[in-house]
């Protein structure tokens, strides 16, 4: 046995938060190893082969030397790219000078915390909601302040909750739409109306939008393109979801002009640059052939109907339509059971690995997070075994 004593970590680390999502993989796997059956439906990952001619891309650029240190902010080619794509999308100009490129998108929620938050200042975020920003806000001494996200309004928003939690202490707004884990969408109306509310307050918006492609039977709106928010924004996307590349570790954001010197010095002190390979694979995944994405999100829309319909058949639990992303959100509330109990008994009992809401935050009680980036096949098995555990229990 060692002696070595060791000296304390950092009282910080006490703030970090992490992702459960990552446990949850962890004892799905323990149970699989002993024998166990498991049908996972906790994956924030699409189920696709990322496109055959974004990995041929990398592939030759390995082969012709693209094997060394490239420029911080990212190379010319993909910030380009990045700004044609976020142009045509959001139908504002966007300057490749403000398109810096990360190791996913990830890497902006932290640098774009640490680098406009001091200890104190306010930082609005929804909840539930990716786990990484209140961690991030915790962690760089800044105050979470949680924007409920609710059931009644399909797990968006109205611009007036926002309103009524801004406070000159306010320094930054953080809004994910479409959102993860709910699936939410928030319409073009409500950013109208919440952008006349920022505009007037002098605060910095960080705007995740890595779903962007998965809106089903509407359009993605961004509340950067409204009364010139994005002046101020860090409009934030990424390759993981939308071209299956969550390995590659592939992100890139529209940056306000005076965030791209301190952003690019915190990529500098942390990972140098992103692989110059990888990046030229980014640059054939924008502008190359969108066809493999094309059938990953038909197969999503088809996989959402089946989610809903089931879910909604199952004793206990409702589910409102996600307008977006690749998860559905039931309200499990009529089990009996608080999420983190009818996760554990999914998971032990019944073979099915999905997370609690709770996973998301506080507001997250009372619902689970169903990750359809599973095949139909397994999604409709999923579904029966979840069915005859809680009719046991019912
Ligand atoms: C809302 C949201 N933002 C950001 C990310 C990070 O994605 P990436 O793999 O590009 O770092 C995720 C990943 O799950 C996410 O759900």
């Amino acid at each position: 046995m060692s002696t070595v004593s060791h000296a304390a970590l950092a009282s910080s680390l006490e703030r970090l938060g992490t992702e459960t999502a990552f446990e949850v993989l962890a004892r799905a796997k323990a149970l699989e190893a002993q024998g166990h059956e498991m049908i996972h439906l906790q994956i924030g990952e699409p189920d696709f082969d990322t496109p055959a001619h974004v990995v041929e891309a990398a592939a030759k650029a390995l082969r012709d030397g693209q094997t060394h240190y490239c420029p911080a902010p990212g190379i010319p080619a993909l910030r380009e790219a990045g700004a044609d794509y976020l142009s045509r999308t959001r139908g504002i100009p966007i300057d490749p000078a403000r398109v810096l490129v990360t190791p996913g998108a990830k890497p902006f929620l932290f640098f774009g915390i640490l680098a406009t938050c001091d200890p104190g200042d306010e930082v609005i975020y929804p909840n539930p909601g990716f786990p990484i920003y209140e961690s991030v806000i915790r962690w760089a001494g800044a105050t979470p302040v949680p924007l409920k996200l609710s059931e009644e309004n399909g797990f968006a928003f109205r611009a007036e909750d926002v309103e009524a939690l801004l406070t000159p202490r306010t320094k930054l707004v953080i809004l994910n739409s479409p959102a993860n884990p709910t699936g939410g969408v928030v319409p073009r109306e409500v950013n109208e109306r919440l952008a006349k509310v920022l505009a007037n307050h002098n605060c910095w918006i960080l705007s995740d939008e890595v779903y962007s492609e998965m809106v089903y039977g509407g359009t993605h709106d961004s509340i950067t393109t409204h009364e010139g928010l994005i002046d101020r924004s860090i409009l934030l996307e990424g390759f993981s979801k939308t071209f299956a590349m969550t390995g590659w570790r592939m992100g890139y954001a529209s940056v306000p002009a005076p965030l791209v010197e301190p952003l690019t010095r915190l990529f500098i002190n942390c990972h140098s640059c992103t692989a110059p390979a990888y990046q030229l694979a980014g640059v054939a995944a924008l502008t190359g052939p969108w066809g493999e994405v094309e059938t990953m999100l038909r197969e999503f829309a088809v996989r959402r109907e089946l989610v809903v319909d089931g879910l909604n058949a199952l004793p206990g639990v409702s589910c409102v339509k996600p307008a977006g992303a690749f998860y559905a959100f039931p309200n499990i509330t009529g089990t009996g059971l608080s999420s983190r109990e009818l996760q554990d008994r999914l998971l032990e009992d019944a073979g099915v690995a999905m997370l609690a809401g709770t996973a998301f935050g506080k507001f997250g009680e009372g619902y689970m997070r169903v990750s359809y980036a599973n095949s139909q096949e397994n999604i409709s098995r999923a579904l029966a075994k979840m069915g005859e555990l809680l009719e046991s229990i019912a």
